[in-house]
């Protein structure tokens, strides 16, 4: 063979043995679920929106907030991603592959049922977002999608991590979804919390089975980046808008606040802290058992 054919032969880990005994059959149970309970944002009708009457101004606040939200969900997929090809070259069994893959694919139709309500909301007065449009934001992405940490971890204490934030990424779709006044909107939310929910229980698996037997210094670790990621990205824009720089802190309440007031699924920028704050108190309380601790976090523990 020549050397410029050796070349082209691209490296990769060895995926064998592909294993098919079942090792964990709960979260074998999640993905029955999710095969039973699977859903199409392309079957929605987003009628309601487009034809609701709507000020301007009202429409871009909530095609911006919904983009947004499309961005967050979608941010879930490379992490997905990631975890996947851990679960290959790791060799775990097929259940742990199959949540995986589902989480990937529940969380890409979170991401295109946001990308369509925006749609739908900016109607003829904007669309949705594929850039970020505030400069702060693309300072943010590198923080939102750094692997560093999970990298470092054990293949469960790296997929704990995302099951922690589940929790409290539910906690405030649930008072988006109270906010919700348009049927289609009602419904998305609806959708999506029941397939979060299985995020979360899967979550729960993940810790009966595995947070004992963490060594300390992953513990401290996941503790460490859940904190991190929160300040460092969430509560900069994403979850809330407490971090974000003066200006645009302003500028996106503003916007927030008016989708809010419309029933567009928008929480008030006030509202998002104590919602935040109870969800991470709940988890800390489910973590504790198993000597996880979520550092002190000043934005939200004052
Ligand atoms: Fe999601
Ligand atoms: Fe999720």
């Amino acid at each position: 063979m020549h050397a410029s054919m050796l070349e082209e032969v691209v490296q990769v880990p060895n995926p064998y043995p592909v294993v098919t005994e079942m090792a964990y059959p709960d979260a074998w149970r999640l993905c029955e679920q999710a095969r039973e309970l699977a859903w199409d944002p392309a079957k929605i009708d987003f009628t309601d929106l487009i034809t609701a009457e709507l000020p301007d101004d009202v429409r871009r606040a909530g095609a911006e907030w919904w983009s947004l939200r499309a961005w967050m969900e979608h941010g879930a997929t490379p992490y997905g991603a990631e975890r996947l090809r851990d679960a290959i070259y790791s060799h775990q069994p097929f259940e742990i592959k199959q949540h995986i893959t589902n989480f990937i694919m529940e969380e890409l139709r979170h991401h295109e049922a946001s990308f369509r309500i925006a749609n739908a909301i900016g109607a003829k007065v904007a669309t949705y977002q594929a850039t970020p449009q505030a400069d702060y934001f693309q300072m943010i992405i590198p923080r939102f999608h750094d692997e560093k940490d999970e990298k470092a971890m054990s293949f469960f204490a790296g997929l704990a991590v995302n099951t922690l934030f589940e929790q409290i990424s539910g906690e405030l779709l649930q008072a988006r979804h109270e906010n919700a006044r348009f049927a289609s909107i009602k419904e998305v939310c609806k959708l999506i919390l029941r397939d979060e929910a299985r995020h979360i229980q899967f979550g729960r698996v993940i810790m009966r089975r595995f947070f004992s037997d963490f060594p300390d210094s992953e513990k401290t670790m996941l503790g460490t980046k859940v904190s991190k990621k929160l300040r460092g990205s969430l509560l900069t824009g994403v979850y809330a808008v407490v971090n974000l720089p003066e200006d645009e802190r302003k500028r996106s309440a503003r916007n927030r606040t008016l989708a809010m007031e419309y029933g567009l699924g928008a929480t008030h920028p006030d509202e998002e802290i104590a919602i935040i704050k109870r969800a991470i108190d709940k988890v800390r309380s489910e973590i504790a058992p198993y000597g996880v601790t979520i550092p002190r976090i000043p934005e939200l523990d004052g």
